[in-house]
């Protein structure tokens, strides 16, 4: 087993040639110790201005699907902007109507028709809390409001998504302001998670309860954690059962990431409320939204009590670039070509199965991650004041890689892998090779 070694007294990497750290500071609160100044991105790959091409192994936060500066999204962009600044988002605009259409015809699952964007994850998540909460108030069962999130899950930085969720790490800070929503125990570390989550349902009172929200694949709060296949058909049945609103949140495994349109698709599972994000628009703008069936919309028309919008929301830019996101993945057919890439960057993360300090390697598609813990034969996990997470992607951008750093809770040091589904083979040995030595310069070995 290779030990850990102590912080390093070395000297802090830069990726800047023409920017003083002064400088950079102005631009966060807390700056990275790593003054990283990207000047354009190309591909699969980030530029530097001291001349260095990053490999964008992580898609920056799972994000990038097309890869970076695709020209025809930029005109269309030009164009759009030449026809309008901006304009409140309860209008139609073309490229809104273009975008639900194409949606709703070629990608969302079956019987989800009706759209409300947004500008980002956290924010849509926001907004399927407050649209199921509404459903139901319009519907005259006020009574229920509880959402049921996960033990180990990520939803977004708002308070109502921290609070739905638990990363534990991102909600220490802000406890006593996060309204106590319940929680049940994750499926990848419970055989019997759909029946733990049909105790929990009866515990708070079935008529309490307005939905359940699960990431299909686990992301930043457990790095790629697959559940067992019958986990969310057995979770629709419960929620069936007792009247309860199921919200799949797709914000990272939607848009083709692991190698469908989206993952509920690998259980053939209906979700009744499904949120999107990151891939939707690839990168290029920010965009988010809420995809709901119309049995859910129904007692708010019936009401007439729409859900309040976000100024941003909708944007003719946001909506025209994410249409052709979507359109040149359709053309390129490049959610087809996920499972296979996916599944040659997954064998080539498996030569680490092995390595004493991988717990596993796991994920869906191009949604991979490994769990790094200090000694895999007891599964006991590093230090947490270790950040050997963070401390892998530090020494991968040393070598030239990115690759994102997640993971909280009992399962807290992960690296993820979510490049640009356009990543040819000598990347993803690139990515292989980078990320063993990256352990192991971590790890002192
Ligand atoms: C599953 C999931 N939901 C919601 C969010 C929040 O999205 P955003 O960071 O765009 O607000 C994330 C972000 O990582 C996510 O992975």
């Amino acid at each position: 087993m290779l030990s850990i070694s102590r912080a390093p007294a070395r000297r802090q990497p830069s990726y800047t040639a023409g920017m003083d750290a002064e400088t950079l500071r102005r631009t966060s609160f807390v700056p990275h110790s790593t003054p990283f100044y990207v000047e354009r991105a190309k591909g699969s790959y980030l530029y530097t201005d001291d001349g260095r091409a990053i490999l964008d192994a992580g898609g920056g936060a799972i994000v990038t699907n097309i890869g970076h500066g695709r020209k025809e999204v930029a005109d269309v962009a030009a164009k759009t902007l030449e026809q309008f600044g901006y304009v409140v988002p309860t209008f139609s605009t073309p490229q809104k109507v273009a975008l639900a259409e194409r949606l709703v015809a070629n990608w969302l699952p079956k019987g989800l028709t009706r759209c409300f964007f947004t500008s980002g994850g956290s924010e849509s998540v926001d907004a399927a809390l407050r649209l199921v909460r509404a459903h139901h108030v319009a519907a005259g069962r006020p009574e229920r409001w509880k959402v049921i999130g996960s033990d180990l899950s990520y939803h977004g930085i708002t308070l109502a998504t921290l609070s739905v969720a638990n990363h534990a790490p991102r909600r220490a800070a802000f406890e006593p302001m996060l309204p106590a929503f319940p929680h049940t125990p994750n499926p990848y570390d419970n055989e019997n998670a759909a029946a733990l989550l049909e105790q929990v349902i009866k515990k708070e009172g079935p008529d309490t309860v307005a939905a359940v929200i699960l990431e299909p694949v686990v992301g930043s709060a457990g790095g790629a954690m697959v559940p067992p296949p019958e986990f969310w058909p057995r979770v629709r049945e419960v929620c069936d059962r007792y009247g309860v609103l199921l919200i799949a949140d797709e914000v990272m495994t939607g848009f083709g990431r692991t190698g469908k349109k989206f993952a509920v698709e690998h259980w053939e599972v209906a979700p009744d409320v499904l949120v999107g994000g990151k891939g939707l628009a690839g990168g290029y703008a920010p965009m988010g939204g809420v995809f709901a069936t119309e049995a859910v919309v129904a007692p708010l028309v019936e009401a007439r009590q729409d859900l309040m919008f976000y100024t941003f929301a909708a944007h003719p830019l946001c909506c025209a670039i994410a249409d052709k996101v979507l359109e040149i993945m359709e053309r390129e057919q490049l959610v087809e070509q996920v499972a296979a890439t996916g599944a040659r960057l997954r064998k080539r993360l498996d030569a680490l199965a092995d390595h004493p300090n991988v717990r596993e390697v796991r994920g869906l598609g191009l949604m991979l991650g490994i769990e790094w813990v200090k000694e895999r034969r007891t599964g006991e996990p590093f230090p947490a004041g270790d950040r050997v997470a963070n401390r892998v992607t530090a020494e991968a951008l040393e070598r030239g890689v990115w690759v994102y750093p997640s993971g909280s809770g009992t399962h807290q040091d992960c690296t993820m892998f979510g490049p640009p589904f356009v990543l040819t083979g000598a990347e993803i040995e690139t990515i292989g090779s980078v990320t063993e030595a990256s352990i192991n310069a971590v790890v002192g070995g």
